[in-house]
């Protein structure tokens, strides 16, 4: 079976997490502090919070922000489901806005559409280690007053205009899942240049506390422990090399699709936008024809070998978690039909691009993609 992942880490995690181990000092250490320095400094940023999920930054995020009960966020309707969820955590209700059909990046003008009174904040989302217009993106906040946070779960090291995204809103949220450019195990940073966020969220991951005694804010326990860290220092280091692998065997399986007549026309690859450097978080390819479903994709791939990622068969406002929302909203999210989401949705997934895969297994992925549907 050639997988869609395979594990990242080796001896030189194992090392640096038996020497955290052997030092008892697992919570608020050296590890963790130089990892905030290390990943602002990669990402171009003056500060950086390591927290344990990108599910906690991105609540963290705007939580600094003073967003309160009531506000709206835009977000974009295909995403995991925590760029939504977390603004449920601050209170806040998510406004969904449309995809971009060819790279299923937040569409801009859809957001500028769902812009309203209780408009607070934009999250974009780089989807899948593509990046969103941020200049397009930039000029609608400053119109409108808005902030800007930007879902980078899905793009370490991914640019924009030869800028890494995480360093155009006000805050970026990175994670670090098993499976995302770079892991942890599990945990999330968030990124910014101001300081106040930065000192917001630091105290926000640690229970509102001040010193031992005092707690002047509500917090949690978001932190990042110094296993976790350890881990993230030496991933790190391998980022870019991690990258460029998946990089060359996203481009090569891609630009082999996009030359050969696939059988029916029955897909078609991602077309990001320009001036991006596309990190390929996915391999990433959409169903065009109606008729064939993403289970049928799975399956017959799965048959000859080959696993893929098929994830969001749903818009976000399909979710009953959604529905449920007590919070007066300004969508009816049951019966929401957003054009190009609903076209993607349950149709878009990724080709195995991990850098453990060989030239003959790129090949029998082309050549298998081509003929999957041949009479
Ligand atoms: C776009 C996006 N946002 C947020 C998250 C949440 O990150 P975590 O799973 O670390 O909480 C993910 C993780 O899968 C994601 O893909």
């Amino acid at each position: 079976m050639i997988k869609v992942a395979v594990p990242i880490t080796g001896k030189e995690e194992f090392n640096a997490l038996k020497k955290v181990i052997l030092s008892g000092k697992f919570v608020s250490g050296e590890n963790v502090k130089n990892f905030e320095k290390e990943y602002a400094k990669y990402i171009g940023v003056k500060y950086a919070v390591a927290v344990n999920s990108g599910t906690a930054a991105l609540h963290a995020a705007l939580a600094s922000l003073g967003l309160k009960k009531g506000d709206e966020v835009i977000v974009p309707s295909i995403s995991f489901v925590s760029s939504a969820t977390a603004i449920l955590h601050q209170g806040c209700i998510p406004r969904f806005c449309d995809v971009d059909l060819s790279n299923y990046c937040m569409s801009v003008e859809s957001l500028e559409k769902n812009i309203n009174k209780k408009t607070k904040a934009i999250l974009p989302v780089h989807f899948a280690g593509s990046a969103c217009e941020m200049k397009k993106i930039i000029k609608i906040a400053k119109k409108y007053n808005l902030e800007i946070i930007e879902d980078c779960a899905q793009a370490h090291g991914t640019k924009y205009f030869g800028r890494k995204v995480g360093a155009f809103g006000k805050i970026s949220c990175f994670s670090f899942y098993a499976t995302k450019h770079m892991t942890t195990g599990e945990g999330g940073i968030i990124c910014t240049n101001d300081k106040k966020i930065y000192n917001f969220c630091k105290v926000f991951r640690n229970h509102g506390m001040k010193d031992r005694d005092t707690h002047f804010q509500l917090g949690f326990n978001y932190r990042m422990s110094e296993l976790n860290a350890a881990i993230g220092r030496v991933q790190l280091k391998k980022l870019n090399k991690i990258n460029r692998q998946r990089i060359n065997n996203s481009l090569y399986i891609l630009n082999k699709l996009k030359k050969t007549k696939n059988s029916n026309n029955w897909f078609e690859i991602q077309k990001p936008i320009k001036h991006i450097y596309h990190t390929y978080f996915w391999c990433p390819v959409r169903i065009l024809s109606k008729k064939i479903t993403i289970d049928q994709v799975k399956n017959r791939l799965k048959k000859k070998g080959i696993e893929i990622r098929a994830r969001y068969k749903f818009p976000l406002y399909g979710q009953k978690v959604f529905h449920k929302m007590k919070n007066k909203k300004t969508q009816d999210y049951k019966n929401l039909k957003l054009l190009n989401s609903e076209k993607l949705a349950g149709k878009i997934f990724g080709l195995p691009n991990h850098y453990k895969l060989k030239k003959k297994h790129l090949d029998y992925i082309v050549k298998t993609m081509e003929s999957l549907f041949e009479k």
